[in-house]
């Protein structure tokens, strides 16, 4: 039988979390590492949750940590756990295909972003059901980016007023996001890169700071005092 949070939402959400977390340095796998003492991945399922229309939440989890990873989500939540695969792409690939009938909204949420607000959850899943195939939130680009050659010499400054950072969740219709990783060739490091290359529109919503992605230490120790200035 298939878990499931809200029987009468529309939300299906993926969480790839099958990484090993290299940029983090030595250790578990990225998602079972401690956030204030807690691993990354309840974090982010236990917000994802907290959205009132999520139906349904399957996590991709490191082959070897299936197990574990069902043991330490049941008490958080009920979540479907599927073996995850070499690259991001094929890790929400077996996710996807573990979507129960029902769900008409897909959204992809990185385990690494484990801070993501329940209400970036909803306003994505609202922009997908407003009627737009694929959406994204985005932060405006602060830094002044720079183009360069391969030894590093300043090719040019890059107009930052045209520039977004991505984050996830990032939405779909289920059927958009079945059909660009159908056609899926070369793996891409999110979704909505398969979906432009269907030729399908992808709308811009406004990010939140706390959906940051984990990667380095720097990170993870933001990531500690973010939840301790908030308690
Ligand atoms: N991910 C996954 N399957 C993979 C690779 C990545 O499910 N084969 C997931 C990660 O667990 C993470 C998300 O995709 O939640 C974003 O990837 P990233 O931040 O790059 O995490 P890692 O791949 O774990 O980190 P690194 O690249 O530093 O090894
Ligand atoms: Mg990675």
């Amino acid at each position: 039988m298939t878990a499931q949070l809200n029987p009468c939402g529309d939300v299906a959400v993926l969480v790839p979390a099958a990484g090993a977390g290299i940029r983090l340095g030595p250790g578990a796998p990225k998602a079972l590492r401690p956030l204030a003492g807690e691993p990354l991945l309840v974090h982010a399922v236990r917000r994802i949750a907290a959205a009132p229309s999520v139906h349904t939440i399957v996590v991709a989890a490191p082959v070897a940590d299936v197990p574990a990873v069902r043991d330490l989500l049941a008490p958080v939540a009920p979540v479907t756990v599927v073996p995850g695969g070499a690259q991001r792409q094929d890790s929400v690939a077996a996710a996807l295909a573990a979507v129960p009938a029902g769900p008409g909204i897909v959204l992809v949420h990185d385990a690494a972003r484990a801070l993501v607000p329940a209400e970036l959850v909803e306003s994505v899943a609202a922009a997908v059901r407003s009627g737009h195939d694929a959406v994204i939130p985005v932060l405006p680009v602060v830094d002044t980016v720079k183009e360069v050659s391969a030894d590093e010499v300043v090719r040019g400054t890059v107009d930052r007023s045209v520039l977004r950072a991505v984050q996830t969740p990032q939405g779909f219709r289920r059927a958009v996001l079945a059909a660009a990783h159908a056609a899926a060739v070369d793996p891409l490091t999110d979704d909505a890169g398969l979906v432009e290359k269907q030729g399908v529109p992808v709308v811009c919503v406004p990010g939140s700071e706390y959906a940051m992605k984990i990667t380095r230490p720097f990170d993870l120790a933001l990531a500690e005092h973010l939840l301790t200035v908030r308690a």
